[in-house]
C-alpha cells in the first residue's frame, strides 16, 4: 500500500514537473524573443535617445513583448512597413520591431539590437524563434543610422556616458556601411564586417577583405552542430562557448564586454538553442509520395546529410552533421577564403584564449542536418537556390535572379517546388537589368560570392523529375 502510494506520488511528479520539448520550445521562445545582451554600457547599440528623438519610435502599451521597440501609432499603416520591414529587412510582431530593444540606461533611452534581429526568421508568413531573418539588410540599416547619427551627434553638451555609447554605435553603423566589405543583396549578412573586429583588436592594418556573405543560419541543433564545427565553414572551433558572439563582439568592440557576457552567452546556447524545435511543415503533405522520397534519399543524400531519427515522442534527435570538401561540393567559394592575415589577426587578438580556429587542410561547407528545411530557403550557405527543386537540377539551370523582398511572406512561399516563387508580376519587367545596376531586393546570381553553383552530383543527372517531387515530399517531413 505505501509502496503503491509512493509510485503514484512519483507518477503524479514526473506528469507535473517534467516538461514536454513542445514546452521547452514555447519557454526557449519567449526567453530569446526579450533576450539582448546590453550591460554596463555595452552592446549592438545605436546612439542614446535616437530612438525617442526620431519620434518614429515610441514606447508601446505593454503586452507580450514589452521591452521591444514600437513604431508610433501615427504611422503604423503602410509607412512603418516601407521603412522597418521592406528597407531594413526587421520582422514585426505585435507590431513591434522583433530584435530591436529599448533599454533605459543611466536616464537615457539606449536602443539595444538582439540576436533576435537576425536569428528569428518568417517562412510562409509565420515568425519561427532559430530560423535565419531572410530579409535583414545590414548595410542598408547601417547606411542610414551612419547619416542621421552623424547630425544626432552633433549637439552640443552630451554626457561622458552619451559620447561613450555614441562613438561605439558611430564605429558599428561605419563598418556595416563600409561598402567595400558590406552585404550587396538583403537578406545576406557579410563576415568581413566582423572579421575587422579582430584585425583592429590586434594591430594589424588590412584593405582587401573577401566579403563572405552568407545567409542567417538556423539553430535548432546547434548544440550538437557545433562539435563538427560552428559557422558554415566549420572552422572554428565549438568546443568552448564564444564565437556564437561574433556580431555582437564586433558590435560593442569590447572584450570587456565578451567576457562579461560568456556565462548568460553558455545559458543562452545550451537552455534556448539547446530546446528549439523546427518549424513543422503547415501545409499538406503526401505521404506516399514522402515514402518513395525517403527510399531516395537514403539512396543518394543519406551519404553526406545523414540520419534524421525521431525519439519516441516524435520529436527530432538530433546528431552532427559533416564536414564535406569544397572539391565535392563545389558550391561559392568566397565565404572560405581565408584572408591574408586572418589566422594571424585571431591568434594575436585579446580573445584568443577563448576564441579558436581549426586549421583544415581541406576546406569545405558542413552538409547541415536537413530539419525544418522547408523553411530554410533560400538554400546554400549563400541563399543562391531558391528552391529544393532547384537545387536537384544542374546548376545552369537555376534561376539568375529572383526576388528576396518579402521573402518569408506567405504569398513568396512555393509548395510545388519547396521554396522561394522567383518573383512576384509587378517586378518582373526588367528584372536583369535592375538586378545588374545593383537592385538589393534582387539576388543576382553574378555578384561576388553568390554563385549558384555546385551541389550537383552525378546521381543528380539522371533523376526524374517524379524522383525530385518525392524527395522534396520527403523533406518537408523534417
Ligand atoms: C547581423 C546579423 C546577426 C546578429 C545580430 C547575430 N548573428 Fe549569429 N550569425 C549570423 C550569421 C550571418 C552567422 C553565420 C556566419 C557564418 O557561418 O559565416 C551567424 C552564426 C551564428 C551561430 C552559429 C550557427 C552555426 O550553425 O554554426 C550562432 C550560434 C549564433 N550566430 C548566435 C548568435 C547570438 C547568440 C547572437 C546575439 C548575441 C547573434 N548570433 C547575433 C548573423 C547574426
Ligand atoms: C557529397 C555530399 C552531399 C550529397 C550527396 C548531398 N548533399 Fe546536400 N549539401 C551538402 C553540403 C556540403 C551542403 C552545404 C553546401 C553549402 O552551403 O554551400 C549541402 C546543402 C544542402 C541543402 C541546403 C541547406 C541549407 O540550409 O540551405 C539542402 C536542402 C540539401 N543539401 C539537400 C540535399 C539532398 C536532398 C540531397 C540528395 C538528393 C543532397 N543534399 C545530397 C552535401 C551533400
Amino acid at each position: 500500500m505505501k509502496f503503491a502510494f509512493a509510485f503514484f506520488i512519483a507518477l503524479f511528479t514526473f506528469n507535473t514537473f517534467s516538461e514536454t520539448r513542445q514546452e521547452l520550445h514555447e519557454k526557449a521562445k519567449k526567453e530569446f524573443y526579450n533576450l539582448h545582451f546590453f550591460e554596463n554600457g555595452r552592446g549592438m547599440t545605436i546612439s542614446p535617445d535616437l530612438p525617442k528623438f526620431l519620434s518614429l519610435l515610441t514606447k508601446s502599451p505593454a503586452n507580450s513583448h514589452p521591452n521591444l521597440m514600437t513604431p508610433n501609432q501615427n504611422i503604423k499603416g503602410s509607412l512603418y512597413k516601407k521603412i522597418f520591414q521592406d528597407r531594413y529587412g526587421f520582422n514585426m510582431i505585435d507590431n513591434k520591431i522583433l530584435g530591436v530593444f529599448e533599454v533605459p540606461y543611466k536616464g537615457m533611452k539606449i536602443g539595444v539590437l538582439g540576436c533576435t534581429a537576425c536569428h528569428s526568421g518568417k517562412a510562409a508568413g509565420h515568425i519561427y524563434p532559430g530560423l535565419g531573418n531572410k530579409t535583414i539588410d545590414p548595410y542598408q540599416v547601417g547606411a542610414d543610422a551612419k547619416i542621421i547619427q552623424t547630425l544626432w551627434g552633433k549637439i552640443p553638451g552630451r554626457s561622458k556616458d552619451f559620447k561613450q555609447i555614441h562613438n561605439a554605435s558611430m564605429k558599428f553603423v561605419t563598418t556595416t556601411a563600409n561598402k567595400k566589405y558590406a552585404n550587396l543583396t538583403k537578406g545576406l549578412v557579410s563576415d568581413a564586417v566582423i572579421k575587422t573586429f579582430f584585425y583592429d583588436d590586434a594591430g594589424i592594418p588590412y584593405d582587401e577583405l573577401a566579403r563572405a556573405q552568407v545567409k542567417v543560419p538556423h539553430l535548432w541543433g546547434f548544440v550538437e552542430k557545433r562539435k563538427t564545427g560552428v559557422f558554415w565553414g566549420g572552422e572554428h572551433d565549438g568546443s568552448q562557448t564564444g564565437w556564437e558572439f561574433g556580431a555582437e563582439l564586433f558590435a560593442s568592440h569590447s572584450p570587456d564586454h565578451f567576457r562579461a557576457s560568456l556565462k548568460k552567452l553558455e545559458y543562452v546556447v545550451q537552455n534556448v538553442f539547446g530546446n528549439f524545435l523546427p518549424p513543422t511543415y503547415p501545409f499538406h503533405v503526401d505521404q506516399k509520395r514522402a515514402s518513395l522520397g525517403q527510399i531516395l534519399y537514403k539512396k543518394n543524400c543519406y551519404q553526406c546529410h545523414g540520419d534524421h531519427q525521431r525519439d519516441a515522442e516524435g520529436y527530432p534527435i538530433y546528431d552532427r552533421p559533416k564536414l564535406v570538401s569544397h572539391r565535392k561540393v563545389q558550391t561559392d567559394f568566397d565565404r572560405l577564403i581565408i584572408d591574408e592575415g586572418l589566422n594571424e589577426a585571431y591568434e594575436a587578438s585579446s580573445v584568443s584564449d577563448i576564441l579558436k580556429v581549426k586549421n583544415y587542410r581541406d576546406k569545405g561547407y558542413i552538409a547541415p542536418k536537413l530539419w525544418g528545411i522547408w523553411s530554410r530557403f533560400p538554400y546554400l550557405h549563400n541563399g543562391s537556390v531558391p528552391t529544393l527543386y532547384h537545387l536537384m537540377i544542374e546548376p545552369a539551370k537555376r534561376p539568375e535572379v529572383f526576388s528576396m523582398h518579402d521573402a518569408g511572406e506567405a504569398y513568396r512561399y512555393d509548395q510545388t517546388y519547396g521554396g522561394l516563387t522567383l518573383f512576384n508580376s509587378s517586378e518582373q519587367p526588367n528584372m536583369l537589368k535592375k538586378a545588374k545596376s545593383g537592385n538589393r531586393s534582387l539576388y543576382y546570381t553574378k555578384r561576388i560570392g553568390h554563385s549558384s553553383q555546385g551541389h550537383y552530383f552525378d546521381f543528380m543527372k539522371s533523376m526524374t523529375n517524379e524522383e525530385r517531387m518525392a524527395v522534396i515530399e520527403y523533406l518537408k517531413t523534417l
